[in-house]
Order: structure tokens, then C-alpha cells, then sequence
């Protein structure tokens, strides 16, 4: 669907060279909700220019549906351009013009006859819950209703992707939720491929099912949603992922288990399809105490990630066997320093 090979892209400005992108590769499958989460300054915005060729890499190649768009002539890529939406994070309506003129806005450009135009607009409207609103003005609308509508008017042309950076970063936490789930209908209902630039992990755990980190314009770690928050490898990932995951032992807990003798610590992952009855192996098996300090359950997307912290107490060798249940692949286990 979206694919970038090798890109690179470097601005000039008074003599001074920056490389806002270097040898980035990526690749969105079609119907994917893909999240690119960075620090300001990573490249992001710059790479979602390169997908929508309103800048042209320096090196490398863009490739959507197959057809590299460094091969089309102007007037190809303005058509080409229809079939990609896309929405900002302040909006970008014209204030003069009434809700309805906004939304219309594409198809005008396109020479849509006025009856197919009032059609879709109003379905448009309809689809984002507001249709009251055609003959208002932006500056009466709430945040939240001004990106639905920029959000209808990035669907008007009927694209098969959404290009969507930092959409929600001007909104309170509820009304960001209201248009995550707008998004994820969008998804579903027009099976249309959406690409979210962000600097939260949490709308990436709400809504995506792959992401890429990006760090000094490049990708430093790119996977399946659950894969990367259930085990980030890159230190900035580790940082994004326990915004929004929270395993580590709170600082008051582990004071009260520190000193506790013949003890040691374990994490296990909580796999809700895993039936093993861990808790009671270890007290059976290896007949040691063992004791519940700390979990946590996250939700992801349509998943779950949890994570439980035992303390197991007992004589040396049987913590030592205990141990080596624990560390069994399926299980998964860490030990932690105490
Ligand atoms: N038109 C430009 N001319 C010169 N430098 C630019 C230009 N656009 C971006 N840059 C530089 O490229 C780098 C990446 O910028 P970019 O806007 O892509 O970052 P970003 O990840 O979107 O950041 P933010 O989260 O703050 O929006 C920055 O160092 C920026 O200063
Ligand atoms: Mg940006």
C-alpha cells in the first residue's frame, strides 16, 4: 500500500544542512491503522510530507499501491494526491467559509456537479455525527467538532488513506477518545489505511496494530503493536512504552520487600490465553511460599498485556528449581534485582 525505500531528505537553509529523514524504510499494509511516534524534531512531519509528495526526498523512493510517485508527471500526482486524506492538528478550516463549504471544499477542486456535491457533503456530515452543523462557521464549533469536520473533508474525495499529524494533540483526553474511535469506524466501515504521526503512546495503544519509533529521522524499531510494547528493544522505546505500561515495582513496595530473607523476585507475563496454573506449580511443586507484590494489566488495542511480580521464599535450592520452572520459554519469566 505505502511503501518508502532508502529515504532520505536533507534541508538547506543560510548554508546549514539538516538531515530530517536518513535512509527511513517503511511499509503500511492496506487496512493497517499504523502509528509513527517520536520526540519533536524526530522527522515525523517530514516523513508524512514524503508520503503525499508535497516535498520530494532527496534520495530514495515512495512507493503507494506499487507506483513509485517519483515516476509521475505533475498533473498524475495531483490525482494521485486525491487518493490520500489527510488531517492536522489545528484544524485547517477556512473560518469564512461555512461548515458545508469546508467539507465540499475537495470536490469543487474536482469539478463535482453541485447535486453529487450536496450529496456527499451531507453524508459526510452525517457520518461524523454532524450534520446540524452545515451552515455553521468554524469559530462556533468546539475543537473536537472542527477535526470532524476536517476529518470529513479529508474523506471527501473518497481516498484509501488517511494521513493523520498529531490530530489530537489539541484535544482534552475525552474528546481525543471520541476521535480515535471515529477513526477506528473509518477504518472498518471504508477499509480505508490510516497513518497517525504522534508523540503519545497512548493513542497508539488505543488504536493502531503496528508502529514505528522514530529517532534522529529514522526508525529505530518498527513492529506489531503488542509485540513492541510487550518488549521494547530500544532504550526511547522503553521510555515511550512506560508512559502508558506500568511495570515497574512501585518504589514503597519494594521497600517493604527488600530485606525480606531467602527471597527472590520474579516477573511473569500474564497471558490471558494461558491456562497454566503458575502460582499454585510453584507452590505445590517446589513447596515454597510465594507472594503477590505487584500486577498490571494493560489494554492494547484489542488485547491485553499484564505482567505479575512474585516473591518467592524458601530454601536455596528449592528458589533455585523454582527458578528454572519459571524461566521455561513458555512461561517467560525475568528475575529481578531486589
Ligand atoms: N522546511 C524545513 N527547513 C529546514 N529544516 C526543516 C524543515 N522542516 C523540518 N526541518 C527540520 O527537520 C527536522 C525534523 O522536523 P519535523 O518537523 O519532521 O519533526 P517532527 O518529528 O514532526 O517534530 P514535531 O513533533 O515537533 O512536530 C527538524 O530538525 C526540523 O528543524
Ligand atoms: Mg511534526
Amino acid at each position: 500500500m505505502i511503501e518508502m525505500k532508502h529515504i532520505s531528505k536533507t534541508y538547506t537553509r543560510k548554508g546549514v544542512e539538516t538531515e530530517a529523514l536518513h535512509q527511513v524504510n517503511l511499509k503500511v499494509n492496506e487496512g493497517d491503522i499504523y502509528g509513527v511516534i517520536g520526540y519533536s524534531g524526530a522527522g515525523k512531519s517530514t516523513l508524512i510530507r514524503m508520503i503525499n509528495f508535497l516535498e520530494k526526498p532527496t534520495s530514495g523512493q515512495v512507493f503507494i499501491n506499487g507506483i513509485d510517485l517519483g515516476s509521475y508527471s505533475t498533473s498524475q500526482l495531483r490525482d494521485a494526491r486525491k487518493n490520500i486524506g489527510m488531517i492536522f492538528q489545528h484544524f485547517n478550516l477556512l473560518n469564512s467559509k461555512t461548515i458545508f463549504q469546508n467539507v465540499a471544499i475537495p470536490l469543487v477542486l474536482s469539478k463535482v456537479n453541485k447535486t453529487q456535491i450536496k450529496d456527499r457533503v451531507l453524508e459526510l456530515l452525517d457520518f461524523v455525527g454532524l450534520a446540524d452543523k452545515a451552515e455553521s462557521y468554524p469559530n462556533e464549533l468546539s475543537g473536537g467538532q472542527k477535526q470532524r469536520i476536517g476529518i470529513a473533508r479529508a474523506l471527501a474525495s473518497n481516498p484509501s488513506v488517511l494521513l493523520c499529524d498529531e490530530a489530537t494533540s489539541a484535544l482534552d483526553p475525552q474528546t481525543t477518545d471520541s476521535i480515535l474511535n471515529l477513526l477506528k469506524k473509518i477504518n472498518e466501515e471504508y477499509n480505508i489505511t490510516i497513518l497517525i504521526i504522534t508523540h503519545e503512546m497512548s493513542i497508539i495503544q488505543k488504536v493502531c496494530n503496528r508502529v514505528a519509533v522514530m529517532e534522529n529521522g529514522e526508525i529505530i524499531e518498527e513492529g506489531n503493536v503488542l509485540d513492541v510494547f510487550g518488549s521494547p528493544q530500544q532504550t526511547s522505546t522503553k521510555k515511550f512504552v512506560q508512559t502508558v505500561i506500568h511495570d515497574e515495582i512501585p518504589a514503597s513496595v519494594k521497600n517493604k520487600i527488600k530485606d525480606v530473607p531467602n527471597s527472590r523476585l520474579f516477573k511473569v507475563p500474564f497471558d490471558q490465553n494461558d491456562t497454566n496454573p503458575i502460582v499454585n506449580d510453584l507452590i505445590r511443586t517446589f513447596n515454597i511460599t510465594v507472594n503477590i507484590v505487584f500486577a498490571s494489566i494493560n489494554e492494547i488495542k484489542d488485547d491485553t498485556i499484564g505482567y505479575l511480580v512474585l516473591q518467592l521464599i524458601g530454601e536455596k535450592d528449592l528458589l533455585e528449581k523454582a527458578a528454572g520452572y519459571l524461566s521455561h520459554p513458555e512461561i517467560g519469566a525475568k528475575e529481578l534485582a531486589k
